[in-house]
């Protein structure tokens, strides 16, 4: 899958102009955007989503500029975890959920990486969506994410030591499992947000406008849902 990412994030570069301040997003198929736009010589300041992706843009002497300067953003490019056909997304796989939300909302335009085994007809069948937690909160916050929508919760295990794997943000990651996929992913979108303890959650249904960049390393094909009022919540 790693030439289907490449050749997606080939084509997100076309889409970069001059002179403009974008968002950044994490992850293996950012990476590969990163050092494309890196090759082009594009002009750009990018908005990072995460200390990973910092390090990357420094490293390929990209200009970082923070939320702290720009309260908008024209673009904004990343990857995801699962992509549905009403364009709404699983994200958070790599734990920058919280910032990755922040920039893509406040983009007027997202941009979407993705290699082809990320399209799915169902949210959250067999890919968990991630969660930033106040780490005291788990067991309460386990407890209402089962009664309010029905997932397993547990904490992320990095390996490197014990659990949580702690966030860019020093809370607790955690993985929300549904059983049987997500029914309605908007609504479990706004049910997770109104949990306290809950930072973020990895469901991302309520972006404006939004291209998928799609390869399964033959070809690239760019899908895009129309621009659209956000739900109000
Ligand atoms: C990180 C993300 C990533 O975009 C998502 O996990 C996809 O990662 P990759 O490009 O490595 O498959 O949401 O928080």
């Amino acid at each position: 899958m790693d030439d289907a990412k490449r050749k997606a994030a080939e084509k997100a570069v076309d889409m970069v102009e001059d002179n403009t301040v974008i968002g950044v997003g994490s992850g293996s198929t950012v990476a590969y955007f990163i050092d494309e736009l890196a090759r082009s010589g594009k002009k750009v300041s990018a908005v990072p989503t995460s200390m990973d992706t910092v390090i990357r843009l420094a490293s390929r002497k990209i200009p970082i500029t923070t939320l702290f300067h720009v309260d908008h953003l024209d673009l904004c490019f990343d990857g995801a975890d699962q992509v549905d056909p009403s364009f709404n997304l699983i994200k958070g796989g790599g734990g920058a959920l919280t910032m990755e939300k922040i920039v893509s909302y406040f983009s007027d335009r997202s941009v979407i990486i993705v290699d082809s085994s990320k399209m799915t007809a169902k949210l959250g069948y067999k890919c968990p969506v991630p969660l930033e937690i106040v780490p005291s909160s788990f067991p309460a916050v386990r407890r209402a994410v089962r009664e309010k929508v029905g997932a397993i919760v547990e904490l992320r295990s990095s390996g490197a030591k014990l659990p949580p794997t702690i966030t860019d943000n020093g809370l607790a990651l955690a993985d929300a499992w549904f059983e049987n996929g997500i029914s309605s992913p908007a609504e479990s979108e706004r049910k997770l947000k109104l949990i306290p303890g809950v930072l973020e959650n990895g469901l991302f249904c309520d972006l404006r406008d939004v291209s998928v960049i799609v390869s399964d390393g033959g070809g690239v094909e760019v899908l895009t849902k129309p621009a659209q009022e956000r739900n109000k919540f």
